[in-house]
């Protein structure tokens, strides 16, 4: 399929928007301080913190699983049985020892602000991070 591309200027602090990636949803979410922290303290209690399973391109396989740190882009498709989760930015409080990212309504799989699958739930791998550049000069990503 053709290329998508997005102006990522566009996008609040903290805002996610979708756009369609042969056929799949794709996420494309602008971090702030405190996601990224909490995805650092996500670290144990994540199945797969160093993203060893094959979920995405090498150059994302690093702690925030992108290019730049405040720019997420993933799949947004459950690892389980493919449903669709649904960001929680702030989930503290939703349930214990979560600290907010992506939850799947169909099985409760957990996932953090990096797409981190969490250890314990249906879900076995991290979420899906599909190949990507950044045009700064154009402010475009390119899936
Ligand atoms: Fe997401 Fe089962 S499909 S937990």
């Amino acid at each position: 399929g053709a290329p998508v591309s997005y102006d990522y200027t566009k996008l609040e602090v903290g805002q996610q928007i979708t756009v369609e990636w042969r056929g799949k949803p794709v996420w494309v979410m602008r971090r702030d301080d405190n996601m990224l922290q909490s995805i650092t303290k996500s670290e144990e209690f994540v199945a797969d913190p160093e993203s060893n399973e094959p979920q995405q391109p090498e150059y994302c396989k690093n702690e925030y699983r992108s290019i730049e740190p405040d720019i997420f882009v993933a799949v947004g498709i459950c690892t389980h049985l493919g449903c669709s989760p649904k960001l929680f930015a702030d989930a503290g409080s939703l349930e214990g020892g979560w600290l907010g990212g992506y939850y799947c309504p169909c099985h409760g799989s957990k996932f953090d602000l990096a797409g981190r699958v969490y250890s314990g739930v249906p879900a076995n791998a991290n979420l899906e991070v599909p190949p990507y550049t950044i045009d700064t000069a154009a402010k475009m990503i390119v899936i």
